[in-house]
């Protein structure tokens, strides 16, 4: 299969693109998270491309997108007050809800689960095209199934390139970590993946809201949320601990061993970049953005994973930012991309 990149700013691509989603093709999309992989979600044929374009594994259910709240009936077979509150706050926006399935999606969106994820995007490009086909759009993120997901069209090409039909090329996505994911079939809600909209933000709607904890200690319950996920092929080694001077020396020491056999990435906030410089030929230090902007952080997390993959290093060493915020989702990617281990420096 010949995969195409067309510009996501000409009407008469969203159309054709729109077009490709309705005769079974596989569509990449960018949203104001990440960039999607667009299915028609009420085909469980053009939904099984998906499975095969990504090599995800059947048991990994999919996020439903919509262009309105009017497509919300033919997704789920029953909304709760508070769901309607968070989507008339939220939406269009980086929050996913999970809500009991209706009969139109089939098992194979939802790997069988009696629920369905759904979400509205913050993104012109995605929300035309979803009115354009008329119909809900199943899309997991658009890389390949445990690698970092793609906030350009360019990391779409590079994972999936002859594997789907079109990517709708949007320039890079504005947020650049997933949605939240919030049950709504529990009491209280529970935070399944922690992502752009903040705890603190759905707590001052909902009052309460308890958090499947990322941390060190339990497992995220979501389905398909593995333990090594969103992970470059350079192995990801997490840092933490309380005394921060503490927590870089035994970063350069541990580069300093490591780059005496292979090139090793650094990848710090800006203001902590020059306490890496001159370690060896074989350290590459890359700044995270500003300590104080943790937004900037999240918006360009995955693309710095894959630069530092490119550029052929075999770890990568980093530092576990503060769990607020979007900080939280930050900590979560992270750690998953460091296949739930941390090195904890004492002091
Ligand atoms: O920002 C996002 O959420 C992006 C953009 C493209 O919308 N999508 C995304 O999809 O991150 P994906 O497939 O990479 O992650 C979706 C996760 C699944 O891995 C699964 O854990 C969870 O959503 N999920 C989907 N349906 C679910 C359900 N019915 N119950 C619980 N978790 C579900
Ligand atoms: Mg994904």
């Amino acid at each position: 299969m010949q995969t195409q990149v067309i510009t996501a700013n000409v009407k008469k691509n969203i159309e054709l693109a729109a077009d490709c989603l309705l005769k079974g093709g596989l569509v990449a999309f960018p949203t104001e998270t990440v960039y999607g992989l667009g299915a028609d979600a009420t085909s469980r044929e053009a939904v099984s491309g998906i499975f095969t374009a990504k090599g995800r594994p059947a048991a990994d259910p999919i996020i439903v997108h919509l262009d309105s709240t009017d497509m919300l009936p033919s997704v789920a077979s029953e909304v709760p007050e508070a769901a309607r509150q968070l989507a008339d706050t939220f939406w269009p926006g980086p929050l996913t809800l999970i809500l009991p399935k209706a009969a139109a999606i089939p098992d194979i969106v939802t790997s069988n689960l009696p629920t369905v994820a759904v979400r509205m995007p913050r993104n012109e490009t995605a929300l035309a095209l979803i009115r354009a086909a008329g119909v809900p759009v199943a899309a997991p993120s658009a890389n390949s199934f445990g690698r970092p997901s793609p906030t350009c069209a360019r990391h779409v090409i590079d994972d999936l390139d002859g594997k789907i039909d079109l990517v709708l090329d949007g320039g890079p996505t504005p947020v650049g970590i997933e949605s939240t994911i919030l049950d709504m079939t529990t009491t209280p809600p529970v935070i399944l993946r922690p992502g752009g909209i903040s705890r603190e933000s759905l707590a001052s709607v909902l009052g309460e809201v308890s958090i499947l904890a990322t941390s060190e200690h339990e497992d995220l319950r979501a389905p398909g949320q593995m333990k090594q996920h969103y992970a470059p092929k350079a192995l990801v080694l997490l840092f933490a601990g309380r005394n921060r001077q503490k927590v870089i020396a035994a970063m350069r020491d541990r580069a300093i061993e490591l780059a005496r056999s292979a090139k090793t990435g650094i990848m710090v906030p800006q203001e902590e970049v020059s306490q890496f410089n001159g370690l060896s030929e074989n350290v590459i230090t890359v700044s995270t953005g500003a300590l104080t902007d943790p937004e900037e952080t999240a918006r360009g997390l995955f693309s710095t994973l894959r630069e530092l993959d490119k550029k052929g290093v075999s770890h990568i060493l980093t530092i576990a930012p503060a769990k607020e915020g979007i900080g939280l989702a930050l900590f979560d990617r992270l750690y998953k991309s460091a296949g739930s281990r941390i090195i904890t420096v004492d002091g």
